[in-house]
């Protein structure tokens, strides 16, 4: 069975993100067939139309390693009803050039999360908005918005919420299914 390199794009810059925690634990209990690059967005400038015909290193390197993948997974939690700036900034360097985006095709995962109680379930909704356009099909089950995150993991980043892990293997199982049937 192929393996398939799934760039993995955590929305949360934070230290001790539950975002890259969740990311983290995916990667982790990612079946063979699905290798999760975990990509966290820190060196990604500010999208500025006026640097598109000379774009900054760190654009280039995004889309290069978004167009070499098999599929993207976001992992992300909800700011204010939305996704955080730096994701939707990072999904627009990814978008550009017009009609060359570099999710073009590549079958896509969501995850959202939140130690409230609605999971995060505006910020996926968001990418549902935002990214048909630009990106290849969106999985659409299991539907998944992880709520009371913030009790879900020790200080080593592991998981000790009961359920949480049976929860992320369902969903690896099925975007294992999913990615190998958008790449046949
Ligand atoms: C939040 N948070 C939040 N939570 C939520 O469920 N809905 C929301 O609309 C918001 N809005 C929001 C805005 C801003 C600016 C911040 C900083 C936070 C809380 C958020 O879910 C919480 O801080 C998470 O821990 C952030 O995700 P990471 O960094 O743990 O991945």
């Amino acid at each position: 069975m192929a393996t398939h390199h799934i760039v993995t794009i955590v929305g949360s810059l934070r230290k001790e993100s539950f975002s890259l925690k969740i990311a983290n634990a995916l990667a982790k209990l990612a079946p063979p067939s699905l290798k999760l690059d975990v990509t966290t967005l820190h060196g990604i400038s500010f999208f500025n139309q006026d640097l598109e015909a000379n774009p900054p290193a760190d654009w280039t390197a995004f889309r290069e390693k978004l167009q070499k993948s098999h599929g993207v997974l976001f992992v992300t939690p909800e700011y204010n009803r939305a996704i955080p700036g730096v994701l939707k900034n990072a999904i627009d360097v990814g978008s550009r050039p017009y009609g060359k985006s570099s999710f073009l095709e590549k079958p896509t995962g969501i995850i959202s999360n939140s130690p409230g109680p609605l999971g995060g379930v505006n910020a996926a909704k968001a990418l549902q908005n935002i990214l048909p356009g630009i990106c290849g099909t969106i999985m659409g089950q299991p539907e998944t918005y992880l709520n009371g995150i913030g009790d879900a993991f020790n200080e080593k980043g592991e998981i000790v919420k009961e359920g949480l892990q049976k929860v992320l293997e369902q969903y690896l199982t099925a975007f294992a299914k999913f990615v190998e049937k958008q790449n046949a």
